[in-house]
């Protein structure tokens, strides 16, 4: 499924931005890492055209914006500082999941070891928030610069505690449903959260709209980290860029296994259980747990669970007043988010 046009629409100006509040200093490993990490450049510092993420968070940021009546270019240093705390998040969490790929390509860590990572992935976010001050440059009250700036951090420290947790649950025998929720509610509302919540409040002064917006993000964000699960048990090897079952392979407690454990008969639980208390499962385990899903039509359970969030997104903002075609745009992201297989 192919980005809805929306996202096109920004790219050229949010790449100029990003690279604007990311200039090449020394020492020059730092920000060579920060580069290859976007997609700008290769191992060797060779240009990319491609290789950079969906930009996400940047897009929904200025579109909320835009749907409010302000001028998107407006919102660029928050949509950029919400881009590079995302990538500060990919770059800790890959060493954190022991990751070798991302997006198609080998991740900073394997290329350039822990330690140095840690310092790539440390200086995108703090280049994130050093970006976010310049919404004063382009007119923003300061009182709402300090605002903007509170709603990042307690944004990335919510994502942090939501990170803390995924990797918590991975030592624990069983995960229910609503601990799941709770985690990624943090790990991956939180940001997508504070994506419309800023556009929303760059454009207006109006709070319990700028609220309906951040819920809507939340919502949508969970929806998203749900088809993500799904995608790391049932998404194609070539389009996602894991291997197939990914996630049952490295054990991860992704809600369609968090959901199989809570249904399962005491008998299926107990091979599940053996799975996932033993070192890498075997290709057989794999088939047995992938199995165990399909009979209790997992993928139908965590698909229903996007939508659900999909539609109370859409009605976060049903009575908030914009255009038809902003309105339309919004829902051709979230038919994306729900569709999506990269
Ligand atoms: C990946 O996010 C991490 C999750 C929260 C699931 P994206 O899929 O938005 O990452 P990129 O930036 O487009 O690669
Ligand atoms: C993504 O989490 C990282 C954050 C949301 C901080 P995951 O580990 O679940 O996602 P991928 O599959 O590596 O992108
Ligand atoms: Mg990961
Ligand atoms: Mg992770």
């Amino acid at each position: 499924m192919e980005l809805p046009d929306l996202f096109a629409r920004y790219r050229t100006e949010l790449d100029e931005y990003l690279r604007s509040a990311l200039p090449q200093e020394s020492p020059a490993l730092l920000y060579r890492m920060m580069r290859y990490h976007l997609g700008w450049e290769d191992q060797q510092g060779r240009p990319l055209t491609e290789g950079a993420g969906k930009a996400l968070r940047p897009t929904l940021c200025l579109w909320a914006c835009q749907a409010m009546g302000g001028d998107w270019r407006t919102a660029l240093p928050a949509a950029a500082a919400l881009e590079l705390a995302h990538n500060f998040s990919l770059v800790h969490d890959d060493i954190q999941d022991g990751d070798k790929e991302r997006r198609h390509r080998p991740t900073v860590w394997s290329l350039w070891g822990q330690p140095q990572a840690i310092n790539a992935g440390d200086s995108l976010l703090i280049l994130g928030h050093l970006v976010m001050l310049r919404l004063e440059e382009r007119d923003v009250a300061p009182a709402k610069v300090i605002e903007a700036c509170r709603v990042l951090d307690e944004a990335c420290l919510t994502m942090i505690k939501g990170q803390c947790l995924d990797i918590g649950f991975e030592g624990e025998r069983e995960v229910s449903v609503e601990a799941y929720l709770d985690m990624i509610a943090k790990k991956t509302g939180a940001l997508l959260g504070a994506s419309l919540h800023l556009g929303a409040l760059v454009a207006v002064d109006d709070e319990p709209t700028v609220s309906r917006f951040a819920r809507c993000g939340h919502l949508l964000g969970l929806a998203f980290q749900i088809r993500d699960d799904i995608l790391g048990v049932w998404g194609a090897a070539d389009v996602t860029g894991k291997p197939v079952a990914a996630d049952i392979r490295r054990r991860k407690k992704c809600l369609p296994v968090v959901y199989a454990m809570a249904v399962a008969q005491a008998k299926e639980r107990e091979q599940l259980l053996r799975v996932y208390s033993q070192g890498t499962p075997s290709d057989e385990d794999v088939g047995t747990v992938l199995q165990l899903l399909d009979s209790h039509r997992a993928y139908d359970y965590c698909q229903q669970m996007a939508q659900e969030r999909i539609e109370q997104a859409l009605e976060e903002l049903a009575p908030v007043d914009m255009e038809s075609t902003a309105r339309n745009e919004l829902e051709a992201v979230a038919k994306f988010v729900l569709g999506r297989e990269f």
